[in-house]
């Protein structure tokens, strides 16, 4: 069954129908589904979702524009959170400089703390990394991150880029965008990585692929992204299927 690898469940745009498009999931071949935080609050919503539903895993961490709330006492609650038996991954984490705050310096000292922490708890991480492919990259190697092992979510940067996550070990998160027209760049990213190293993922409620970009995004979008990828590929639907679930279940230990 498809494996939803990054998924906000979490966000008040389900806050009408959640529980009833959770317990659809499974009748549209969604299996397993990791719902990702990205703040404090959002953190502790996760688990309560993963508490709720078997099929649902989490990751917790701050997303680097949201590491302004982050303290000493944040990080210690992350730790504890990191504990749950639920809990496979932290994150998601990185940088993001699209928008100017909060400032680079400030998201990169809490980048560093949660890659740290990861490596202490002995779980992987979730990257997110927008416009800073450099200074993402550049961390991550000084933080022997490879041994820490993790997914880059929405890749969305060069085959040279993907080659240096390759190096590492990393896996990558394929989402809506592969669906895209003008993704060019990304589709030449996906022919070039390995498909023992992709994960499906819908950054739901964002990114929505075609045919329903712009719409709120969920799982039951996914097969549209299976399919963008098995094309990509030359390879069979159910190929890209299995694959990916057998590459998630490795990577978060399922
Ligand atoms: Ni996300």
């Amino acid at each position: 069954m498809i494996f939803e690898s990054h998924a906000h469940y979490d966000d008040e745009d389900f806050d009408a129908d959640r529980e009833e498009l959770l317990a659809s999931l499974a009748e549209h071949g969604i299996g397993t589904v990791i719902n990702i935080g990205a703040s404090l609050a959002g953190s502790e919503a996760t688990l309560k979702l993963s508490e709720q539903y078997p099929f649902i895993y989490g990751a917790v961490g701050v997303h680097p524009s949201e590491v302004g709330e982050l303290t000493e006492e944040g990080i210690a609650r992350l730790r504890s959170l990191c504990g749950h038996e639920k809990v496979v991954a932290v994150g998601e984490i990185g940088l993001d400089y699209h928008y100017p705050e909060p400032a680079v310096s400030v998201q990169k000292e809490w980048f560093e703390r949660q890659l740290a922490l990861a490596r202490e708890v002995g779980l992987p991480v979730v990257i997110h990394s927008r416009e800073a492919a450099k200074d993402t990259l550049e961390i991550m190697q000084a933080h022997r991150a490879g041994e820490i092992g993790g997914v880059v979510h929405c890749f969305s940067y060069t085959k040279e880029m993907a080659r240096e996550y390759l190096d590492m070990d990393y896996y990558f998160g394929i989402g809506g965008v592969i669906t895209f027209k003008n993704a060019k760049k990304l589709k030449e990213a996906v022919q070039y990585i390995p498909m023992d190293r992709i994960l499906l993922e819908t950054d739901s409620p964002y990114l929505s692929p075609e045919p329903n970009r712009g719409g709120r995004n969920s799982s039951l979008n996914l097969p549209y992204v299976a399919s963008a990828v098995a094309e990509l590929k030359g390879i069979s639907y159910e190929e890209v299927v299995e694959s990916t679930e057998r590459n998630a279940r490795r990577l978060f230990g399922l």
